[in-house]
């Protein structure tokens, strides 16, 4: 039976491209009124009109905004708010993977201000129009090696730098956040889930180079290349699911505080996240 989304909003952080607009479009189909963010007009806006006439849904509405920058996330809330009286789900969907360690705007490593910061921000600032569409979801993104160890003194890469390392890092700190975030607001009727979308080709993927693997990968450089090359979308809607599933499946009203994997299968946490030093310490990192 297909979920009905009719009276529900839902915003997708970077839903002009790859695995966030076949997620759109995705809960379009379902009826949902659909908001996109991304950082250029002119990809938004053909993303939108694209999701629109795929969708055969005509509410799909495009805000813009860097995440990466906390003037801009607390710009794009307060966009939402004034404009929208409820927020069904809010689907932390931008991520970041990049080369090279760079700082943001704010003087924060890039990865964790956009993997970790703004989702942890856009959803405290979103909390209240989500509480009062309760019950409400939240669904962050994982991504990268999920088993991999965090160094609580080296949030920032400071001493160790390396694309996909530092990526998956950033991406584990994501899952304690969203796992403490979900135990502080038990009861709130406000539920945060994370999935794991699964590898698909998209411009993420494809501006990624051997140089940004830990060494012992990189042998299987070419085996990733032939996986990750372009198939025009076929992956990256496969890796919706998990985060249509989260957002909209009827199974899971109440459950919050967990993780799904690229088949919407409940699965342990990594054990990293579950580090209770961890999490306290990301706040620190939006201003105030
Ligand atoms: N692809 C994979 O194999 C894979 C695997 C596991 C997890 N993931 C995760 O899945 C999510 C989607 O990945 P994807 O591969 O679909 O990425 P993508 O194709 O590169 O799309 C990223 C989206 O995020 C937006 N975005 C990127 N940086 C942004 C910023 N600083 N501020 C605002 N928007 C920004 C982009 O918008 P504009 O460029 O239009 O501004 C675009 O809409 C990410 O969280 C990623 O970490 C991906």
């Amino acid at each position: 039976m297909t979920t009905q989304l009719h009276d529900k909003t839902v915003l997708i952080t970077g839903g002009t491209g790859g695995i966030g607009q076949q997620t759109a479009l995705g809960l379009a189909r379902s009826g949902a009124h659909v908001i996109i963010t991304g950082r250029d007009r002119a990809r938004g806006e053909a993303a939108r009109t694209a999701i629109i006439q795929a969708g055969g849904n005509p509410q799909v509405d495009l805000l813009l905004g860097d995440l990466s920058s906390q003037a801009e996330v607390r710009r794009l809330a307060a966009a939402v708010g004034a404009r929208y009286k409820r927020l069904d789900v809010l689907i932390n969907n931008a991520g970041l993977l990049e080369a090279t360690r760079r700082l943001t705007v704010d003087g924060v490593e890039a990865h964790f201000a956009v993997n970790v910061v703004a989702p942890f921000l856009l959803t405290q600032l979103l909390f209240g129009l989500l509480q009062h569409s309760a019950p409400a979801r939240v669904v962050n993104l994982s991504g990268g090696m999920p088993q991999v160890q965090l160094d609580r003194s080296d949030l920032q890469a400071e001493r160790s730098f390396r694309g996909l390392s530092t990526y998956s890092k950033a991406k584990a700190a994501m899952m304690a956040m969203s796992y403490e975030y979900a135990q502080r607001v038990a009861g709130s009727g406000v539920a945060i889930n994370v999935a794991y979308p699964g590898g698909a080709s998209t411009a993420m993927t494809g501006a990624m180079t051997p140089e940004m693997l830990p060494p012992a990968l990189r042998l299987a450089w070419p085996i990733f290349r032939l996986l990750m090359r372009d198939d025009r979308g076929l992956s990256a809607t496969k890796a919706a699911r998990s985060s249509v599933f989260l957002a909209a499946s009827p199974e899971l009203a109440g459950v919050s505080g967990h993780y799904y994997d690229t088949n919407s299968k409940r699965v342990a946490w990594p054990k990293a996240v579950l580090d209770p030093e961890i999490a306290p310490q990301f706040g620190s990192y939006a201003r105030q």
